[in-house]
């Protein structure tokens, strides 16, 4: 009898639901939350609201494209953190709520092992060790995979995220919220012109926060020149930045490879998604004889397959949760 497991994502402002049958993921849904745009960043107490609405047709759709019986299911999972704590509550107690009913154990996920997880779902798998730059609207990190459940972080920002960055230049721009898709698609119109400072970071870590700045202080300057400098310069102002973004997340990740001699390199979270960042490591990999691995765009943002993956492995190792498990707005891996 395969394995049946119910997996459900909330942690930001995606509702998720799949349904995972052995290794194989049979459905796969997501509601995004629009609402967000205008404010220009997820409005927290906004998105748990939003998630209440979504979280029973999602499941129901994801359990109904599955063609798997509620009552088939081994197992009910969800993501536990990191992310937006009311949002993590809804998925946590209703997929609590569902496992008591059903007589399941319930399987606590961590999102950002969870993101690393979209490179088990299709096509060829990276060997262990391998080294994953996961990269997302609130984490930026160099794992070190060893297998399915022992990750280890190796390098992290020391502020920003590769994504905020992609969505505070945005709005400094006066582009909508996500703000990374946007900035992609102009800068595939523009060149690299203006220059903006590579920090200086000891070691694998990242930083963003002199970036933002200097972006800031560059459009605050030029557009008291030209108040269009904006809107007339969007396409190169996207690639430059989109550029200096790129060449700092692979110039330590190159530096990670050095350092733990590992071929096998992989990125994996919603600005995963970036075609820059998609075509550069293509080359440095080329340049550095890496086997490299890209996940399919449908599994860089969020959703609940790359959950349901997770708690696959998690179920086989049998690490199931208690019913007091509760959901961890920072979460320790
Ligand atoms: O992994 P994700 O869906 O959610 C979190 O776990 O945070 O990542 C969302 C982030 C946002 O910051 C969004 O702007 C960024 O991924 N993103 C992109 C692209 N698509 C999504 N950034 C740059 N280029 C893209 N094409
Ligand atoms: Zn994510």
């Amino acid at each position: 009898m395969p394995v049946n497991i119910l997996a459900i994502e909330s942690s930001c402002d995606e509702t998720a639901a799949a349904v995972i049958s052995d290794k194989r993921i049979l459905s796969n849904v997501i509601a995004t939350q629009q609402v967000h745009q205008k404010y220009g960043g997820v409005v927290p107490e906004l998105a748990s609201r939003q998630h209440i609405q979504h979280i029973v047709p999602v499941v129901e759709e994801s359990l109904a494209k599955s063609g798997v019986a509620m009552t088939d299911l081994n197992a009910v999972a969800f993501t536990a953190g990191p992310g937006l704590i009311g949002s993590l509550m809804v998925g946590c107690s209703f997929a609590k709520a569902m496992a008591v009913s059903l007589e399941v154990p319930v399987i606590s996920v961590h999102h950002m092992q969870a993101h690393i997880h979209a490179h088990f779902l299709s096509g060829v798998k990276p060997a262990f060790p391998f080294l994953c730059l996961t990269v997302s609207g609130g984490h930026t990190q160099i794992v070190l995979v060893k297998d399915y459940l022992e990750m280890e972080v190796i390098g992290e920002t020391l502020d920003d995220a590769a994504g905020e960055a992609f969505d505070k230049t945005a709005k400094l721009l006066k582009l909508p919220y996500p703000g990374g898709p946007l900035i992609d698609r102009y800068a595939q119109q523009g060149k690299p012109k203006f220059s903006f400072p590579e920090p200086d970071i000891p070691g694998l870590d990242f930083s963003f926060s002199g970036l933002k700045t200097s972006i800031l202080y560059f459009l605050r300057e030029n557009t008291a020149k030209n108040p269009h400098f904006g809107e007339e310069n969007m396409n190169d102002i996207c690639a430059s930045v989109q550029q200096r973004i790129v060449s700092i997340l692979l110039n330590k990740l190159e530096l990670a490879a050095e350092r733990f001699q590992i071929s096998e390199v992989a990125i994996a979270g919603g600005v995963s998604a970036n075609s820059a960042l998609r075509s550069e490591l293509k080359q440095r990999g080329d340049r550095n004889g890496w086997r490299v691995f890209i996940p399919p765009l449908e599994y860089c943002t969020d959703n609940a397959a790359m959950i349901a993956s997770v708690a696959y492995h998690r179920y086989l190792a049998k690490k199931f949760d208690s019913l007091d498990v509760a959901p961890a707005a920072r979460m320790e891996w």
